[in-house]
């Protein structure tokens, strides 16, 4: 049994490689950001313009290579219900149960070195389960993106917005969430917000140390990407 590296009511942390640690596997609903596997690597490494970001060193995410991280938590996954993070550049999870975009209003478009600047993330819904009560959920969700600034804030390289986490937990079937990519804990404190239990890994420490900060705030965790 790994000693957690943050525990309260409804939310454990573990630091460590999901490949090893499985508690996350006894959970209901996986709701994760995976390295998307396209050898992405940030521009926006910290928030003190073009001169400081210069000589920077690099910010990418562990296990963005290859698909591999995302392809083997799925497999471990079987097939349950699962909201999933990822990039059209690699090949998308089968079967889908639906295809999501996240559109990034007011992206920033500087540092864009093609003719085309990609303002949208895919978000995969796969297995089943989920509630058909309500008004369906529409495909595209907008954000308010200033993705430099919140990486700044926040100290990971690609947080997600909690408001985003939420609204899509709350579309999950019932039950305890897993986020086996933690990074700084969105989905965990979006999850704790809603009132629901949820478990998380994260290979590195220092985003470790940054969720369980986010998590031990509670409430006063403001903001959309706070
Ligand atoms: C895309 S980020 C998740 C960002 C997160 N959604 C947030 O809002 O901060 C993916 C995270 O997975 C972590 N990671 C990569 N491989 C891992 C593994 N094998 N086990 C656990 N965490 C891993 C990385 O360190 C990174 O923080």
């Amino acid at each position: 049994m790994t000693e957690p590296y943050y525990s309260d009511d409804l939310v454990t942390l573990y630091h460590g490689d999901c490949r090893e640690i499985t508690e996350w596997l006894e959970a209901d609903v996986l709701v994760t950001d995976p390295p998307y596997g396209v050898g992405w690597e940030s521009r926006h490494g910290d928030n003190r313009g073009p001169r400081a970001r210069r000589g920077r060193t690099s910010n990418a995410v562990a296990g963005d290579d290859s698909p591999e991280a995302r392809d083997g938590a799925l497999v471990e996954w079987a097939g349950r219900p699962a909201v999933v993070f990822g990039s059209w550049r690699i090949p998308r999870p089968a079967p889908l149960r639906a295809l999501l975009i996240w559109n990034k209003d007011g992206a920033y478009s500087a540092m864009c070195r093609s003719a085309f600047f990609t303002v949208h993330e895919e978000i995969y819904v796969l297995g089943d389960g989920f509630p058909m009560e309500g008004k369906p959920m529409r495909s595209v969700i907008t954000t308010t993106e200033h993705r430099s600034q919140h990486t700044a804030a926040i100290g990971h390289p690609t947080p997600k917005p909690v408001d985003l986490m939420a609204r899509l937990i709350d579309r999950c079937p019932p039950g305890v969430i897993a986020d086996p990519f933690a990074g700084s804990g969105s989905t965990l404190v979006a999850a704790k917000r809603l009132g629901r239990k949820a478990i998380g890994v994260e290979l590195d420490e220092r985003y470790c140390e940054i969720a369980a900060r986010r998590l031990a705030q509670g409430v006063l965790d403001f903001g959309g990407f706070a």
